[in-house]
């Protein structure tokens, strides 16, 4: 009996599309969702998602910097994004006197908001398939690379159609290995000043303990502003500047959440990897995700330990060892979500039984042959470079010389002189460094590097100064005492034009830089592209194919930073054996942690405070005030700050994060166990009016109660 209900269960799954959840669409795409979302609990049309003839949701987002997303808040430009996407921001701004990290920062008037040099947010315009337009002329009997100048053609073509006599900026992507080619215009603005955030110990509790871990209780937001000039067009910095007003700005619902509610995430996912291989995965599992996670944990701990003892280091390194340490614990979530997951193993029958069905098909046949004999050939290529990024320009010192005589170079080159940017590279690296840390990570990454990339990978250069010098730390001693780039008055001084460049590639940072990156270049960079390149290829017709030998499953394309919606419902999990976990966390959790004792979890006072006499406004539900909430939408790295909409398109939430147990969906999603987690709005206003009395705020926005 159990056999037939099993082998039932087996024909039942097969026949209908169970990828409930799964799927970042393509808004311009929409239509042809929108009655499963309907289904799901969705209540408006496609058009309100997405239209080019009337203000739609999408006006309402940007993307925000390159890698997050924002949401519009206000008629007048108010945008809210999480706290770590304008962490880099609220950092700049903050010295050890107005620590606004530690502090937070809330301008009381328009005058006090303060501009970020080099932020910018895109609305997206309309996006449109040009695949026809793109591969107009193409005909099978030509090479890959006539195929790809000509792609490369038509899409400047498209481009510059896109761009004629307006002020936006257009960009034509692949979509599925470059089965189809997207058309995406954007309006770009430059003058984003920064409006409020919360101190980090609300905007990142639990730091990164609780990182990529459900239940949360971080208040990751910031509030920014959008400016244009007096014709609402995006204009440079300029105290003449207005608030910018958008087409369409969201409605904030307080009404609360429940589980199995309806939700939907409308943002900017930045890269996924759905349809890749076994072999693929495999090398992301056991090879690459376990040492570049060796190499981070190095210099994290270095940075910890001389970040507890000097207040100034830890503003100094707080972005950077945040970043670092972000995707390393991503990449462990992942690699436990993969082998629990069994994805190895189960993309090796897929395609045990995608085999069976090409091997009549010649055009199919040897495709994944082809495949995994060119990830054997990538693969030491591929550790070459994760060494490369994770161990050789991980080195502050490195990264900053390659900075300097770069600019120098192009400058050198170059008629129009930019001293300006020598000195904001300087700047910026100085401002935030403190010796001791590269030095010590130096000598634990470059051993690293020393023992595991095999010598016939490793350049000249650096078995020359190992003989020469014995061992590391003497190697690294000579870098640190006899490179002009590790005193800052004197590289100051030294670099006034471009006539010092020759004289610069003999200091011994440089000259580091300049050798391990121009062997990379000669003998890594180059294969490592091409075989990356045709891979890419092989993919074209291997996601053609699974299409059709497929044609069950529902597909959607892989993240690339375009703009995608994400539907599902809140929802619970149960991460293991006997436990369940609810969907939606409160200030009762944050109480729970509270610890003055532990620098990620010692809240301001002002919260016990409220805490104590149960001061929480409106924004209370059942005696206490929810923080944040988990739903089965399948979102990325790049989600973070997207709205989270309810069944009318309300805003109820930002994106923010996954639970660990669910970071393997940028590879394979699973509905049990992939969450994303979002900050509830009601926390956002709660904090905003009652601990940062920044009430004229929520008056500019407009909420249903
Ligand atoms: N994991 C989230 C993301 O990928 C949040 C990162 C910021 N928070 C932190 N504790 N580092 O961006
Ligand atoms: N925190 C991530 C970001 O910066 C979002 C979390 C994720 O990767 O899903 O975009």
């Amino acid at each position: 009996m159990k056999k037939v209900i099993l082998s039932l269960l087996v024909v039942y799954i097969s026949t209908t599309k169970i990828f409930a959840d799964e799927g970042m669409w393509l808004p311009s795409l929409i239509k042809e969702r929108i009655s499963d979302m309907k289904k799901k609990g969705f209540r408006l049309t496609s058009e309100d998602i997405y239209s080019v003839n009337q203000a739609c949701l999408k006006d309402a987002i940007v993307h925000f910097g390159s890698g997050c997303t924002g949401n519009l808040v206000s008629s007048k430009g108010l945008l809210i994004t999480n706290h770590h996407c304008g962490f880099s921001q609220i950092q700049s701004h903050s010295t050890v006197e107005h620590d606004y990290l530690k502090d937070g920062f809330w301008a009381m008037r328009q005058e006090e908001e303060l501009p970020n040099k080099g932020l910018f947010v895109k609305f997206l315009i309309k996006m449109e398939d040009v695949t026809a337009t793109v591969l107009k002329s193409y005909n099978s009997s030509m090479t890959e690379e006539q195929r790809s100048s000509l792609v490369a053609e038509n899409s400047a073509v498209i481009i510059k159609k896109a761009m004629k006599d307006n002020h936006y900026q257009a960009a034509v992507e692949a979509l599925y290995y470059g089965n189809q080619y997207f058309l995406f215009v954007y309006e770009v603005f430059t003058d984003v000043r920064l409006v409020g955030a919360p101190p980090s110990s609300v905007g990142k509790f639990g730091g990164d303990t609780d990182n990529w871990m459900w239940p949360r209780h971080t208040g990751d937001f910031s509030i920014f502003r959008i400016y244009a000039n007096k014709d609402n067009k995006p204009a440079q910095y300029s105290k003449d500047n207005v608030p910018y007003k958008p087409k369409k700005f969201f409605t904030l619902s307080v009404k609360g959440v429940r589980e199995n509610d309806f939700t939907m995430v409308y943002g900017y996912p930045g890269r996924t990897q759905e349809y890749i291989t076994s072999d693929a995965v495999r090398y992301i599992a056991n090879i690459s995700n376990p040492d570049k996670i060796n190499l981070r944990t190095l210099r994290l701990d270095i940075q910890a330990e001389e970040m507890s003892k000097s207040a100034e280091v830890r503003i100094k390194y707080a972005s950077k060892n945040a970043s670092i340490s972000n995707s390393w614990k991503k990449w462990q979530g992942e690699t436990k979500g993969i082998i629990k997951n069994n994805i190895v193993q189960n993309k090796i029958e897929y395609e045990t039984g995608f085999s069976k069905w090409a091997k009549d098909k010649p055009e199919y046949s040897t495709l994944l042959d082809q495949l995994k004999t060119l990830y054997e050939e990538l693969e030491p290529y591929s550790y070459a470079t994760d060494y490369l990024s994770e161990a050789i320009n991980a080195n502050e010192i490195i990264k900053f010389a390659g900075n300097i005589y770069n600019a120098l170079l192009k400058e050198s080159k170059s008629t129009e002189k930019n001293p300006a940017l020598l000195l904001s590279i300087m700047d910026d690296f100085y401002k935030d460094y403190y010796q001791p840390v590269d030095k010590r990570s130096f000598i634990a990454l470059i051993s690293e590097y020393r023992k595991n990339v095999p010598e016939n990978f490793q350049p000249e250069y650096f078995k020359t100064r190992m003989k020469e010098f014995g061992n590391i730390q003497n190697f690294a001693d000579f870098i640190f005492s006899e490179s002009i780039l590790a005193k800052e008055k004197s590289l100051r001084g030294y670099i006034n034009d471009t006539s010092c460049i020759s004289k610069l590639e003999k200091d011994p940072a440089v000259e580091m830089y300049l050798s391990f990156n121009k062997f990379h270049n000669d003998n890594i960079k180059q294969k490592y592209d091409q075989i990356n390149k045709k891979l890419t290829l092989l993919y074209r017709t291997y996601m053609k194919a699974i299409m059709e030998y497929d044609k069950k499953r529902d597909y959607y394309p892989d993240a690339n930073s375009t703009l995608r919606i994400a539907y599902g419902k809140i929802s619970g999990y149960k991460p293991y054996d006997a436990v369940y976990f609810n969907p939606v966390s409160t200030l009762e959790g944050i109480m729970e942690k509270d610890n003055p004792d532990i620098y990620d979890y010692n809240i301001p006072q002002k919260i016990r405070d409220i805490y104590k006499i149960k001061d929480y406004g409106e924004w209370e539900e059942n005696g206490t005030v929810p923080v944040c909430f988990i739903a089965t939408n399948h979102t990325s790295g790049g989600n973070s700050g997207s709205p989270v909409l309810n069944a009318t398109g309300q805003l109820i939430g930002l994106n923010f994060d996954r639970v660990w147990e669910g970071t393997m969906s940028d590879i394979a999603f699973d509905t049990q166990m992939c969450r994303n987690i979002s900050l509830d709005i009601r926390y956002v206003l709660f904090i905003t009016e009652k601990v940062a009395g920044a009430g004229h705020l929520i008056n500019e926005m407009n909420i249903v109660r």
